[in-house]
């Protein structure tokens, strides 16, 4: 049988960084009120012009140096973005030219916050199948762009920046499975209410493009799908909660991300938060969190590992890996 290794990982931040304190000065919040509901300090923000391919470029350097592995190796590049630079291309093709691994397969693929454990799984099963051999995958965003800095419900909760893994096919597990999963009929708890055939509002701050949530209600649903895909995924493997060494969940709330460490019965000295500086960067949060912990010798190679998130949709997904 054929698996996929993580062969490298990497990061991108911006440098700019805006502390919860920061954001007090243009809204009605605290230090207190951010720290204690969601577990974040700061997050980092996209200078001006500096865009999502710019931090997946960093990003994709990284882990293809840590990978050892050259642009011209690569068959396929996906990238898991919802705020990419341009409708089309996509992020993918900008990022190709700038690597310049020109004719490979390249493409983005857009599940909100589970946006790279979904390129993760495609990449994975192009893998499995035989058609390809090395793919870079990239979770990038620069979610800031698409904010109401005037709305306290959402503006405190994001951040910018990307993650990426380099696979390759060896006959050992690598990647043991992965589980995607969506509902399209919570659209209006978690959207972005503009686009190509909505339209745009020119009248209103940046025509219109920002984020609306009803955090509690995504709460709700975050805990309860997270909870039901961490379980389909040990299942699946005939694995138990204590054969787990780490839990990478997606970083969009501490305490959604201590809720499903306690489904796990793992203490949170085996869960990698990164949220505290980070924020909720969407598609960029679990690659971020993994290279975080690869770098710092936390994870080590044959540890298994849980990675998840949830996200608008809303998506949500798992990949259960052996690294
Ligand atoms: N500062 C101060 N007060 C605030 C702020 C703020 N930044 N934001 C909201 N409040 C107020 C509200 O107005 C409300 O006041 P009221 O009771 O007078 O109306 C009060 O705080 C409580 O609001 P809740 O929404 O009930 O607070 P909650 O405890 O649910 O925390 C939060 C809100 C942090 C958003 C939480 O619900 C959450 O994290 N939700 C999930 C977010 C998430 O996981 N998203 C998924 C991924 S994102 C993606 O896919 C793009």
């Amino acid at each position: 049988a054929v698996y996929s290794r993580i062969a490298g990982t990497g990061s991108g931040l911006p440098e700019k960084i805006l502390t919860n304190k920061d954001l007090e000065q243009f809204v009605e919040t605290s230090d207190e009120w951010i720290a204690s509901r969601t577990g974040i300090r700061q997050r980092h923000v996209a200078a001006e012009g500096e865009t999502t391919c710019d931090l997946a470029e960093r990003a994709a350097r990284a882990a293809m140096e840590a990978a050892g592995v050259t642009a011209a190796e690569l068959d396929m590049i996906v990238v898991g973005t919802t705020t990419p630079d341009l409708i089309f291309p996509s992020t993918a093709c900008l990022l190709q030219h700038r690597l310049g691994a020109n004719g490979c397969a390249a493409f983005d693929v857009n599940a909100a916050c589970s946006g790279f454990i979904y390129a993760l799984s495609v990449a994975d099963n192009f893998i499995r199948a035989g058609n390809a051999k090395t793919v870079l995958v990239v979770g990038a965003e620069t979610l800031t762009r698409m904010l109401d800095w005037s709305d306290r419900n959402t503006c405190v909760l994001f951040g910018d920046g990307a993650g990426a893994v380099v696979l390759k096919a060896d006959t050992e597990a690598g990647i043991l499975s992965t589980h995607l999963h969506a509902d399209g009929g919570k659209k209006e708890l978690l959207y972005n209410p503009v686009g190509v055939s909505v339209g745009f509002k020119p009248e209103e701050k940046n025509a219109g493009v920002r984020v609306l949530m009803t955090g509690n209600e995504v709460f709700k649903h975050a805990v309860k799908a997270l909870d039901a895909v961490v379980d389909e995924t040990l299942e699946a493997n005939g694995l138990q909660k204590s054969d787990l060494d780490w839990l990478i969940p997606h970083q969009a709330n501490l305490r959604i991300i201590e809720a499903t460490a306690k489904r796990l019965d793992m203490p949170m000295d085996r869960v990698i938060v990164t949220v505290h500086k980070h924020g909720n960067t969407s598609s960029g949060s679990v690659p971020l969190a993994l290279d975080e912990a690869v770098r710092s010798g936390k994870i080590q190679r044959g540890q298994l590992l849980l990675l998840e998130a949830f996200g608008g949709g809303f998506t949500w997904g798992s990949a259960l890996i052996r690294y």
